[in-house]
């Protein structure tokens, strides 16, 4: 069974059994600063978990595109991906262990077709500082469940996994009670680190057996569900959510018992076709097909790097396809960061020309069957990658062109150079590191430490530049000019949505105590368009926007990004854009060289105190800043 049947199975099956099936979230949450993505099922599911009703009643699935920015490093192994979907079932005060238990096994064995006897399960042994009790009751009902289906389930008591590596597995046994860093579940992990707040409680984990021989013992110990070998892969957790976690560190139970249940979908499909390696899957295979065409390599002797690519370009394109571009922040940022990781491990392929328009369309079919709901951009998001690759090329041709010329006559390189390479070539520090160790090329053994010196001097330079620009003036000159910078921007966006569409900026001058814009306009402003005009500024001021700024070619920021430029034929074929406001429907884009603000709360509010004619058909607006 393909990864998509057994989506669409799950969902079928939940439905069966009385849930409803809901629409996945984004994978940026609205309104959910803890984590930088939806990061698992529950997670959107949060306040219903803590006791509010769900307008779709007690019993919820759903198959939900996750993201864990954090495993990043972990890529490269047979089981770990930055994204994933989580296919995933509630009860919201309704059913408990029992039918939770009865279900996924139920599911596994007979809708998926796993063998019974491949499959281990873990329960939570108790935590005595906190007072929360072993969870007996887990583990009796897998004992009946296996016993129904013909196997004797012998448990055993673990503890901590590195105690596990040491004793492994004795005949029989198939329930594992493990302590709260492996089966406890809260969005922080063990009792101690779960959030204040937050839901939580003991979990019963399923563990699908590849075979003895996937271990490795030389290097993770004896076999045993939690090891970190691979003949063990956890498929599934269904977390008992029955507790929360107080300000005073204990935890309180909560009114209604929860059951979270959350299994990889790549992960399942993987012992559906007995691969231990979730890379073999269908939501997988054909990228890296094509990966071992364009590189004319396999995947067998280059498996580290083929799984990162696929992962990764498979979570920009999840990324990209929900409307989101590379920027240097946040989200976008992880966007930049999954892309430009994914085109550096191509070059080790020898993949050194763009590849991405080859690899792309491959991932959206593959990804065709999610929801609408979710994938609102799916038709934006090849232009939006395909961008990316094309200036970071450019970046990366430069800076390992100027790398290799620091590194001539194996030159050991230091932080400064490194330092260099990032302030001059905008070639970063962890690409320089990454180049070096791929090229051989020895790094100083300090070179973090003497990079962050050079970031230093450089940041103490820049400030003794600011400071003698202002000579004599207030200390807070440099950030009231950069204040009133953004306020211009959204000035002059004002003007253009509220009073004509056809202005522009002819002018403008910033002291720290004012700004000035001059723009086209056939008439004198009436005292209501001036207010009107100060009033949208000052609601922009307050809606507290984001500020962010990228670098883009010129046809593309002009055309497509329909930036506000005043010189489009002197700028130079790549310039930097601010955006301010949602990226899809900002309130103001500007070719501009910044700096500016990074929200337009922090400005406060303007003041309009002048409008006055400085030439035919010229109009000249004055405004200060309201100190607040
Ligand atoms: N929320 C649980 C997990 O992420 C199911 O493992």
């Amino acid at each position: 069974m393909d990864a998509n049947t057994i989506r669409k199975k799950f969902l079928e099956f939940q439905e069966k059994k009385g849930h409803k099936v809901i629409a996945p979230a984004p994978l940026v949450l609205e309104g959910d600063p803890t984590t930088l993505f939806t990061g698992s099922g529950m997670q959107p599911l949060l306040p219903y978990l803590l006791g509010e009703p769900h307008k779709d009643g007690v019993r919820l699935a759903d198959s939900q595109p996750s993201m864990r920015m954090q495993d990043i490093d972990d890529v490269g192994d047979p089981r770990h991906t930055t994204v994933f979907e989580m296919l995933g079932n509630w009860s919201l005060g309704d059913y408990f262990k029992e039918e939770q238990i009865r279900n996924f096994f139920e599911f596994l064995t007979e809708v998926v077709g796993l063998d019974p006897h491949k499959i281990y399960v873990t329960c939570f042994i108790g935590n005595e500082k906190y007072g929360i009790p072993k969870d007996e009751e887990a583990a009796k009902i897998w004992q009946q469940v296996f016993k129904e289906a013909g196997i004797e389930a012998k448990v055993a008591e673990i503890g901590s996994a590195k105690d596990g590596d040491k004793r492994g597995i004795k005949p029989g046994e198939r329930i594992f009670f493990y302590d709260d860093k492996e089966n406890w579940w809260s969005r922080g992990g063990a009792c101690e680190t779960t959030p204040i707040g937050d839901p939580c409680g003991p979990d019963s984990e399923v563990f699908y057996d590849f075979g003895e021989d996937k271990q490795d013992e030389a290097k993770y110990g004896l076999a045993h569900p939690a090891s970190d070998g691979a003949r063990f892969m956890e498929i599934g957790n269904q977390v008992f959510m029955q507790y929360r976690r107080l300000e005073d560190g204990s935890f309180e139970e909560l009114a209604k018992k929860n059951v979270d249940f959350g299994g990889g979908l790549e992960r399942i499909a993987a012992a559906a076709i007995g691969s231990f390696d979730v890379f073999k899957i269908s939501l997988m295979r054909p990228i890296v097909e094509r990966l071992e065409k364009i590189s004319g390599k396999s995947y067998e002797n280059n498996t580290d790097e083929m799984r990162v690519i696929a992962d990764h370009i498979r979570g920009a394109y999840l990324l990209a396809a929900q409307g989101l571009a590379p920027s240097n922040k946040a989200h976008g940022y992880a966007m930049r960061r999954l892309l430009r990781r994914a085109i550096l491990r191509a070059l080790d392929l020898g993949i050194s020309a763009n590849f991405l328009s080859e690899i792309v369309p491959i991932v959206a079919e593959i990804y065709a069957d999610l929801p609408d709901s979710i994938l609102t951009h799916r038709e934006m998001a090849l232009d939006t990658m395909l961008r990316e690759e094309n200036a970071f090329r450019k970046t990366l041709n430069r800076g390992i062109r100027e790398l290799h010329k620091l590194s001539r006559n194996n030159k050991i390189l230091d932080g400064k150079d490194i330092f260099m390479l990032q302030d001059t070539y905008g070639f970063p520090l962890e690409l320089s590191v990454e180049e070096c160790y791929r090229q051989g090329v020895e790094l100083s053994k300090d070179y973090l430490k003497e990079f962050e010196i050079a970031l230093g001097k450089q940041r103490e330079r820049s400030q003794t530049a600011s400071k003698g620009m202002f000579k004599g003036g207030l200390s807070d000159h440099g950030e009231t000019t950069v204040k009133y910078h953004t306020a211009t921007h959204l000035l002059l966006a004002a003007l253009q949505q509220l009073i004509s569409p056809d202005i522009v900026q002819k002018g403008s001058n910033i002291t720290a105590d004012r700004m000035r814009l001059d723009f086209n306009l056939d008439h004198k402003m009436t005292p209501e368009e001036l207010e009107k005009v100060e009033k949208q500024v000052n609601d922009w001021i307050s809606e507290d926007h984001e500020v962010v700024f990228d670098e883009y070619e010129k046809d593309y920021a002009r055309n497509t990004l329909k930036a506000h430029g005043q010189f489009w034929e002197k700028y130079p074929d790549q310039l930097k854009v601010y955006t301010i406001g949602d990226f899809e429907k900002p309130v103001s884009r500007e070719v501009c060289g910044g700096p500016h603000v990074e929200h337009t709360g922090v400005i406060g509010g303007i003041k309009i105190v002048k409008e006055e004619s400085v030439a035919a058909g010229i109009r000249r607006i004055k405004a200060e800043l309201i100190l607040k």
